[in-house]
């Protein structure tokens, strides 16, 4: 049977029209599948937003670290002592809200290496044995290095900053 030229425009129109609508619908699917995309791209970011910096958190405890040097260098018990808690709420907040990091066992490092060592010392501050303290200050600092050293950062060398006050901030024992 033969279409005459009506029908055949018509057929045509129909078959534009489909090919129309396809295209329309796969327009839409891609632009859902692109909003999915960048939702959970988003959600990516967001998740490595709420996900502390090591390094920030290391320049803390390198902070208290080496403000409670100072005060073992001044002999100042009361400043030491606070210094000694900010440096231990330090690595705990590390050990709990970066447990690991960069494939590293953090939390396990932290336990191994800087526990075991701030023990001691806090012992010797107690008792205000200040050679003992500055010893076990000295086996802290180098707890930091061999944990660096352990994790592919031992290019962060730190020294215990005895008698090295950058900050303007007066350590002695108020009279
Ligand atoms: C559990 C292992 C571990 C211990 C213990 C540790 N660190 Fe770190 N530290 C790291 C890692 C890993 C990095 C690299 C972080 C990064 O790549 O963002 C780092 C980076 C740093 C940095 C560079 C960031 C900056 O602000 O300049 C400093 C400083 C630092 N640590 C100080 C210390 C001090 C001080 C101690 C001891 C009181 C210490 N760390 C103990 C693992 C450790």
């Amino acid at each position: 049977m033969m279409f005459d030229r009506k029908s055949s425009a018509k057929i045509l129109y129909s078959a534009l029209t489909v090919i129309l609508c396809a295209l329309v619908m796969l327009q839409c699917t891609t632009e859902k599948t692109d909003n999915n995309g960048s939702a959970s791209q988003q959600e990516l970011k967001k998740a490595k937003e709420n996900t502390p910096e090591l390094a920030v958190a290391m320049g803390q405890l390198q902070t208290y670290h080496h403000k409670f040097a100072l005060a073992v260098e001044a002999k100042n018990y009361q400043l030491a002592n606070f210094y000694l808690h900010e440096v231990e709420a330090a690595a705990d907040g590390i050990k709990e809200n970066i447990p690991s990091y960069e494939g590293y066992d953090i939390r396990k490092f932290m336990k191994i290496m800087f526990d075991s060592d701030v023990e001691p010392l806090e012992t010797a501050l107690a008792n205000k044995n200040w050679d003992k303290v500055r010893q076990k200050t000295i086996d802290l600092t180098n707890s930091c290095n061999s944990c660096h050293n352990a994790t592919a950062h031992g290019f962060v060398k730190i020294t215990p900053g005895f008698d090295n006050n950058p900050f303007n901030q007066d350590f002695s024992v108020s009279e």
